[in-house]
């Protein structure tokens, strides 16, 4: 195992990711001492359990912020997916195929006519299409389809491939990634950031970027001015774990091109023969269980989808804790009350989609001190200021 360094200029809590993806971003605008801590390995949490999909439009009922930023995002996926590839020699699989969502029944017909009305008045790329048509493009959907709506805009990636191209191109820019280390607590002095305790000893930096994902609630800090209570939780957060349970089929030949959803499941197809399908939102905690009734309801759907799912083997399950906030948005940028902390959590469903976007912003806010007002929505202060644990 490599030494901690005991000082750097900037550290990141989390090797989720989102933590990967600031860390790139820093050390692309030339912070040469960026350490990253994860307690675990590189994209053991969320980051390795998720489905992959960059699908902004497929799931927006309006064009708010939180659309705009999520488009923004995907928008950035091809030349990030490149770079990457030329970086790192691994490709993430960004696939162009789009996505299919599926009207089942006559409540299904009227929310994705609501999505088709203002996406097309807004300009947005999004087609509507028979029963016929959709089956002529994924000829192994049910039967029962009575519509569908094609995103072509919206695709996939590989996210497990993309840990690796980022985990790589982090190296390969110098990033120090340190796994198997627990931040225990971040240390402040006289109300500024001044370092963070960790299970392989005490690292000074006077800026920290939280990306710990659902954990992030969790980590404490001491104020050894005593402008924090002692014991206290960090501010802004109130971050809960939100279980999403996984299946994964073999489908070898590939039974679907497109990632296909409908409003109680969605399937996704990798290269490799592999047929992933999810998903459950469950409010149980820190538990990461697969659970009987979660297999169940997955399966049932996905098979709503297409009767032809139940015919698969399946080869694997997993469950992982999505980080969500209060009110559902991520929580991005500098808080200003403790000057050199910053946060990236809350991506929620979108981690995967948000993390180059995230990345930008982060690295221009701990750089250049700066915050777009479009991203006041985001902002750590729309949450109490401190939560006494
Ligand atoms: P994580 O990946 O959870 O990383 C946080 C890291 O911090 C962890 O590795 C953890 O070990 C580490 N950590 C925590 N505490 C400490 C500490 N004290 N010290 C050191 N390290 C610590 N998003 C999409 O965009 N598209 C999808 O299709 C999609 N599908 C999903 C499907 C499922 C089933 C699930 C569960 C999620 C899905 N998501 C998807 C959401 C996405 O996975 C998350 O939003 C994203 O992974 C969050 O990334 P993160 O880096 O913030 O968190
Ligand atoms: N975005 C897919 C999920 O969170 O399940």
């Amino acid at each position: 195992m490599d030494k901690l360094p005991r000082t750097t200029e900037v550290a990141i809590i989390g090797g989720g990711v989102i933590g990967l993806a600031v860390a790139r971003a820093l050390a692309l605008r030339g912070v040469r001492d960026v350490l990253v801590i994860e307690r675990d390995r590189l994209g053991a949490e969320s980051s390795g359990a998720a489905a992959g999909m960059l699908a902004p439009q497929a799931e927006a009922d309006s064009a708010d912020e939180f659309f705009h930023l999520c488009r923004g995002s995907r928008d950035l996926y091809p030349v990030f997916a490149a770079e990457l590839l030329e970086e790192t020699g691994i490709d993430i699989q960004l696939e162009t195929t789009g996505t299919l969502y599926l009207g089942l029944n006559e409540e299904d017909v009227k929310e994705l006519d609501l999505r088709y009305d203002w996406q097309s008045k807004a300009g947005l790329s999004v087609e509507r299409l028979s029963s016929e048509s959709a089956r002529k493009l994924e000829p192994s959907i049910s039967e029962s389809v009575l519509m569908a709506l094609r995103f072509p805009l919206d695709t996939q990636v590989e996210n497990r491939r993309l840990i690796e191209a980022l985990a790589a191109s982090n190296q390969n820019r110098g990033v120090h990634l340190a796994t198997d280390t627990s931040v225990n607590s971040v240390t402040l002095a006289r109300g500024r950031i001044s370092g963070l305790e960790t299970s392989r000893g005490f690292v000074a930096t006077e800026r920290i970027v939280i990306a710990a994902g659902a954990w992030s609630s969790l980590l404490t800090a001491s104020d050894e001015s005593g402008v924090l209570p002692p014991d206290s939780a960090l501010p802004a957060l109130g971050i809960e774990p939100v279980r999403g349970q996984m299946l994964c089929f073999d489908s070898n030949p590939a039974i679907f091109s497109h990632v296909v959803y409908s409003p109680r499941a969605y399937v996704v197809p990798r290269r490799d023969g592999r047929l992933l399908a999810g998903s459950t939102t469950e409010h149980v905690g820190f538990d990461k269980q697969v659970t009987a009734e979660g297999v169940g309801s997955i399966h049932a759907a996905a098979m709503e989808i297409s009767p032809g799912i139940g015919s698969l083997a399946l080869k694997e399950s997993w469950a992982g804790l999505r980080p969500r906030t209060p009110d559902g948005l991520p929580v991005l940028g500098a808080y200003a009350e403790i000057e050199g902390l910053f946060y990236a959590i809350g991506h929620y469903r979108n981690g995967i989609l948000l993390a180059p976007i995230t990345g930008e912003l982060i690295a221009d806010a701990v750089v250049d001190g700066a915050t777009p007002g479009s991203l006041n929505a985001f902002a750590p202060e729309r949450f109490a200021p401190v939560c006494v644990r």
